[in-house]
């Protein structure tokens, strides 16, 4: 895009990620509006946005992306200039027990935006951007060597990533059909601040802190491929802005751990910071039954977006996996009201005439 969009719904903004993009629009880009919509599932916590939401230029709506008649009026009403899409359902185990909630949210949802986005821009896109947010695992697994790249092909094994490749299916579908300005990124796993406490990293940092057990899944072997949540908002950022239109990239730190290892610098960063004997929190880890489909290996391959936008990550994983530590053990408020359920008492005192 050459001229800057001056309104953008961002979808799950109330989310992980999503807030942490929120956050960086609104205070990067004082010119536009944006918009967060949010159904505020389990995972969306309007408290994760508590520093930026008196903000002149931020705008919380609570809806559902599969209500279809709610999609289409708030997209005659509000006219976005464009649509930087996260809301998703986004956890692999949830998938395994309830797949057909992540067809309706990440397929049926994302359909409904992009047909909301296509009548509303009735094929004038100048200016005018849909922008998909994916995951690797749509490339399925890798064995000890190769690395995803835009061209791998898609290989889904979960109901997670098989909605999640459905989505980017129909994303591509629409730039080739009916020429939507379409973007995509498929990126990594994310960790940092406000990540649901279900996800391997705030699980294990909570449970330690909390002295209970911390599961892993199989041996611990799988490897994932860890980025800041900062740096993918920032990807996120210089992608919207200057990506063509129809194209894809990959996002990634090269930052490999096999999880049993990544739960020990955890547990060595803990004791440190706990003044527990160092092995100590070690104790706590516990084998479980392994994941079922559980994918082996993931590692991306970012050159693209570092060649084309020179995009880079900003920080090592040592520093990131520190300042994250850090976070939690000085938020245990925001952790507590999470586990507790409480957070979702915050919408209802803050937004209580919506
Ligand atoms: P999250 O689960 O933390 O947040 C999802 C948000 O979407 C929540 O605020 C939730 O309330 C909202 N939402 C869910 N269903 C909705 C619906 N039907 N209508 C409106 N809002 C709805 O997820 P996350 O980890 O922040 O992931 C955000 C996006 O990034 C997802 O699309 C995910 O697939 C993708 N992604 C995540 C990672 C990761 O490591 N977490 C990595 C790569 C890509
Ligand atoms: O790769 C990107 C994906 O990363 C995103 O698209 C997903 O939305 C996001 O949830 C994440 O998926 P993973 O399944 O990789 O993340 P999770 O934190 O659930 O698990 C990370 C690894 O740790 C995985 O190999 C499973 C394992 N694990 C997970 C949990 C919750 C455990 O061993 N024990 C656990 O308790």
């Amino acid at each position: 895009m050459n001229t800057p969009a001056k309104k953008i719904i961002i979808t799950g903004g109330a989310g992980f990620i999503g807030s942490h993009v929120v956050r960086r629009f609104v205070t990067n880009y004082p010119d536009y509006q944006i918009i967060n919509l949010d159904k505020l599932t389990y995972a969306g916590n309007l408290a994760n946005l508590k520093d930026i939401e008196h903000l002149p230029n931020y705008r919380f709506v609570k809806g559902d992306i599969v209500d279809i008649a709610f999609i289409n009026s708030l997209f005659e009403q509000e006219k976005p200039d464009a649509v930087i899409h996260l809301a998703a359902e986004s956890h692999v185990d949830r998938s395994i027990t309830n797949p057909l909630e992540f067809v309706m949210t990440n397929v049926v949802g994302t359909v409904n935006l992009l047909n909301a986005a296509k009548n509303l821009w009735k094929g004038n896109y100048e200016n005018k951007r849909f922008y998909h947010v994916s995951t690797d695992e749509v490339y399925g697994t890798l064995g000890e060597t190769d690395m995803f790249r835009e061209d791998t092909a898609y290989d889904p094994h979960s109901p997670y990533s098989a909605s999640k490749a459905g989505s980017d299916h129909f994303v591509r579908a629409y730039h080739d059909t009916y020429g939507l300005n379409t973007v995509i990124s498929n990126c990594s796993n994310n960790y940092g601040s406000y990540h649901f406490p279900e996800k391997l990293i705030p699980l294990a940092i909570h449970n330690i802190t909390q002295n209970k057990p911390v599961p892993v899944y199989g041996k611990g072997e799988n490897v994932r491929d860890w980025l800041w949540v900062e740096d993918h908002a920032r990807a996120i950022d210089v992608i919207f802005h200057k990506a063509a239109a129809g194209t894809t990239y990959n996002i990634g730190g090269h930052n490999e751990w096999k999880n049993i290892d990544l739960i020990h610098l955890l547990c060595n960063i803990l004791d440190r910071k706990l003044g527990r004997e160092q092995g100590e929190s070690a104790k706590l880890i516990t084998y479980v039954t392994d994941r079922a489909g559980h994918d082996l290996r993931y590692a991306i391959d970012a050159t693209k977006l570092k060649n084309e936008l020179g995009w880079e990550p900003s920080i090592t994983f040592e520093e990131g996996l520190e300042k994250t530590v850090e976070w939690y053990l000085a938020n245990q408020k925001w952790l507590d009201d999470v586990t507790s359920g409480h957070y979702q008492d915050y919408y209802k005192e803050q937004y209580a005439d919506r």
